[in-house]
């Protein structure tokens, strides 16, 4: 039997983090042959609700559980972690300035990379999910420069799920048919939603998504707009923001990175930029990426239009600005 892996979920006790951990105690992240002890933070005013997760998953009986280790001290939670789901975060509130909020994520960001860097296993993988999510990536990385920059992403695939989903509900096909569309850089409503080299499998064989809509105009407008909106438009609808399909899309992240993209498959990743597709280097950009044996590649060679770029371009220089902001919240 396989030895168990230890997960790290903060913000545990919060809605994605309700959704979550039952799906990684049921093998949807690691396999159905994946036995887990979850690590479960959150800070002293949700201690009461993190506990009362910790009973539930307890009441659930899941098979593939060995353990729940539930706590507000983050040095406990982040020992001996193989995979860390950086959940929590400083929500903005009404009426909150964009710097009150960095400075807030940064200070907890920055902590938080020193426990791991510390505590965490040799090679632990992490993937930020809070807002904002490629930014937190990158103060996380920042502070725990002996985690190689590699094992640290943001999580995309939400966005990328969200452009395979409306694909299939336009064309009227299978979502799980559709495959290589990319996010491109920020998760923000900055993103671009790209489905230049997207194909949908048909019985006469693979077709492109371009050619099989053939409306250029959704596919340049309203389609990139909803993709970039849904986060506000679920909002809305439900009045808390997406939280089954965010912890989904983590399960989904962390999956492929660990056992691989399918041949001929790639997803989105937010991952540390060296300057592929003229992205400037050192930012935490959404790319396309294929995975093997625990290593994300970003996808070369892929053709970039006019219109493309200066959509890749205006969600790198919003990257850029946050970066900046960011750094002048360090202290
Ligand atoms: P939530 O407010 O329900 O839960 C957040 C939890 O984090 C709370 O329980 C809070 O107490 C905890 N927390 C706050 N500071 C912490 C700290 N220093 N250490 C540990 N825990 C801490 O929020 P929800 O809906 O679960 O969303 C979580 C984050 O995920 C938000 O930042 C949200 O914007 C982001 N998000 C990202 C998505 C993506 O695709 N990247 C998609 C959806 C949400």
């Amino acid at each position: 039997a396989k030895e168990p892996a230890r997960v790290l979920v903060t913000g545990a006790a919060g809605q994605i983090g309700y959704a979550l951990v039952p799906m990684i105690a049921r093998g949807v992240m690691l396999g159905a042959d994946q036995p887990v002890i979850l690590h479960l933070l959150d800070i002293p005013p949700a201690v009461e609700a993190l506990n009362g997760v910790k009973m539930e998953l307890i009441d659930a009986a899941f098979p593939l559980l060995k353990g729940v280790v539930a706590t507000t001290d983050v040095v406990e939670a982040c020992t001996g972690v193989n995979i860390a789901v950086m959940v929590g975060g400083f929500p903005r509130k009404e009426g909150m300035e964009r710097k009150d909020v960095m400075s807030k994520n940064v200070s907890i960001y920055k902590s938080q990379a020193s426990a791991l860097e510390k505590h965490a296993a040799a090679n632990c993988k992490v993937l930020v999910v809070a807002n904002p999510a490629n930014t937190n990536a990158l103060i996380l990385k920042e502070f725990a420069p002996s985690i190689p920059e590699k094992n640290i992403t943001c999580l995309t695939r939400l966005d990328h799920n969200r452009a395979l989903g409306q694909v299939s509900e336009r064309l009227n096909v299978q979502v799980s048919d559709v495959k290589n569309v990319i996010i491109w850089g920020n998760h923000s409503s900055s993103q671009y939603p790209d489905v230049n080299h997207a194909t949908v499998k048909t019985p006469s064989g693979d077709k492109s998504v371009r050619e099989l809509v053939a409306d250029d105009a959704w596919l340049n407008g309203e389609f990139i707009a909803t993709v970039q909106q849904r986060g506000a438009a679920i909002i809305k609808a439900r009045k808390f923001s997406s939280a089954l399909s965010a912890a989904s899309s983590a399960c989904d992240h962390i999956r492929d990175w660990v056992l691989g993209t399918p041949e001929g498959t790639w997803v989105s990743m937010g991952v540390y930029s060296d300057g592929s597709y003229n992205v400037p280097a050192g930012l935490i950009f959404s790319f396309p990426v294929t995975c093997c044996n625990g290593d994300w590649k970003i996808v070369q060679g892929l053709s970039i239009d006019e219109f493309s770029r200066k959509k890749l371009d205006a969600t790198a220089d919003e990257l850029t600005e946050e970066k900046t902001l960011a750094y002048t919240c360090i202290n």
